[in-house]
């Protein structure tokens, strides 16, 4: 096992994904080593938000990765690989899940789960890779005003035990992992794509030219989005380029 191979866990933190950053540029860190927390004080999600999570309900945490077989134009892989093994472990509790492209963990229209990946690239190589990882668990309300937040409580109605559910997370990330270590990209891409939010259902989004309707019909190599028009022509977006219309 590579991730979860070492597990530190503290009570509270500011963000592990900030504390997993600072152990990098202290010491050498195992590859696979998860920092998690029951507790963000300044939890960082996508775009410069915040990541809202009640203390001890959730799973918060962080996993150290040194991917040099990724090139940093294939970065884009590290996402696919992580969104599929979340994808992998909310379908051991409920039937199916999805991934908002780039790397939004959906069940229906509802989010589940938010990936923060920060990596660093030095003379372009891969140096190391944080990925930071919020999954709703037994929170049931939600007080910031993220737009449609959810959790495996919420949807299922059971209590689950966040100890438990770390360790089988880390078990499905650790398998994906593998096929990206061994560079499956073929697999990750298909299982990845198959697991899209909206794939092939025309459906409202915006760009800079406005609203219009679309659908998704495939990601790019490096992960951009290809949507198709009614007209049958092809639009490819980077991240930031396109809004889902909800
Ligand atoms: C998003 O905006 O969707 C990404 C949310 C990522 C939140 C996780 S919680 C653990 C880790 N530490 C942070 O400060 N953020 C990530």
């Amino acid at each position: 096992m590579i991730i979860g191979s070492d597990i530190i866990f503290r009570e509270n933190l500011p963000s592990t994904n900030t504390y997993a950053s600072q152990i990098l540029r202290n010491n050498n860190s195992r590859e696979g080593t998860i920092i998690h927390t029951n507790y963000q004080s300044t939890g960082r999600g996508q775009a410069g938000n915040r990541w809202e999570s009640e203390d001890g309900k959730n799973l918060l945490f962080s996993i150290i990765l040194f991917p040099s077989m990724v090139i940093p134009a294939n970065q884009f892989t590290i996402s696919m690989t992580i969104s599929l093994g979340i994808c992998d472990f909310l379908e051991r509790y409920i039937p199916v899940c999805s991934v908002k492209w780039p790397n939004d963990i959906y069940v229906n229209n509802d989010k589940i789960a938010g990936i923060l990946i920060e990596n660093t690239i030095m003379g372009g190589t891969l140096e190391n890779s944080v990925v930071g990882i919020g999954l709703n668990v037994n929170q049931v309300k939600f007080m910031s005003d993220a737009p449609n937040p959810v959790s495996l409580k919420i949807i299922t109605g059971t209590e689950y035990d966040p100890g438990k559910c770390l360790s089988q997370l880390a078990s499905d990330l650790d398998k994906r992992y593998k096929q990206l270590i061994s560079e499956n990209y073929v697999l990750l891409r298909k299982d990845y794509t198959s697991k899209l939010f909206r794939l092939n259902e025309y459906a409202g989004f915006r760009d800079q030219n406005g609203l219009f309707s679309g659908r998704i019909v495939s990601v790019t190599e490096n992960g951009r989005l290809h949507v198709e028009l009614k007209s049958g022509s092809v639009k490819e977006y980077s991240f930031k380029e396109i809004e889902f219309i909800l």
